[in-house]
């Protein structure tokens, strides 16, 4: 069985997808990599960001990947793995994410990411900016949109699907990746 990762931007919907597949998947571990590394520091993602700055959160987001899949932290238990919006953006981040994981970039609209962003806020340091919310979705999604698209193995677009729809999607479309042990879904 192989693991699965859920990328895609800020809002998107990759944690709540992620839970939502765990249960159509019983024998994968969920992971939100946000929380492993936070876990693994004792720090939130804003005070990692406070004290080191986005290089130090990506060198971060890297360690966590490298131990899960690498060092086998899970002792080979396959997982589904949300990553973070600017997981991606880092080459040796990506390498790992695309050869150890069937991965899956969840597609929204810049509409759909300003309302679900607007609606659960949460505390994003990535959104901190002069710019007013919409402008800044605009901006990292023209320099972010490329990357996921081209390191994904399958792209799912969300708009308009609640997540328990989007993980019976991805659930359903694994058998075209290989076999995941999928029963009755
Ligand atoms: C980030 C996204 C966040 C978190 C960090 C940086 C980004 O995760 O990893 O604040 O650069 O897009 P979510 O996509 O789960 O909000």
């Amino acid at each position: 069985m192989d693991s699965i990762s859920l990328i895609g931007f800020m809002g998107s919907g990759k944690s709540s997808v992620g839970k939502e597949l765990a249960r159509l998947l019983p024998d994968h571990m969920f992971i939100d990599l946000d929380d492993y590394i936070e876990d693994m520091l004792g720090k939130t993602i804003p005070e990692i960001f406070e004290q080191g700055g986005e290089e130090a959160f990506r060198a971060l987001e890297k360690d966590a990947l490298e131990s899960i899949f690498i060092k086998g932290e899970m002792s080979g238990k396959p997982c589904i793995l949300s990553l973070g919006g600017g997981t991606v953006t880092t080459e040796a981040c990506r390498r790992i994410v695309r050869r150890n994981t069937i991965c899956f970039y969840l597609r929204a609209s810049i509409d759909t990411l300003v309302y679900n962003l607007e609606t659960w806020p949460g505390d994003r340091p990535m959104l901190q900016s002069e710019k007013d919310l919409r402008s800044r979705v605009e901006e990292l999604m023209a320099s972010r949109s490329e990357v996921y698209e081209t390191t994904a193995h399958s792209i799912i677009d969300v708009d308009g699907n609640d997540y328990p729809a989007v993980a019976l999607e991805i659930a359903r479309s694994l058998d075209k990746h290989t076999d995941n042990g999928l029963k009755d879904i």
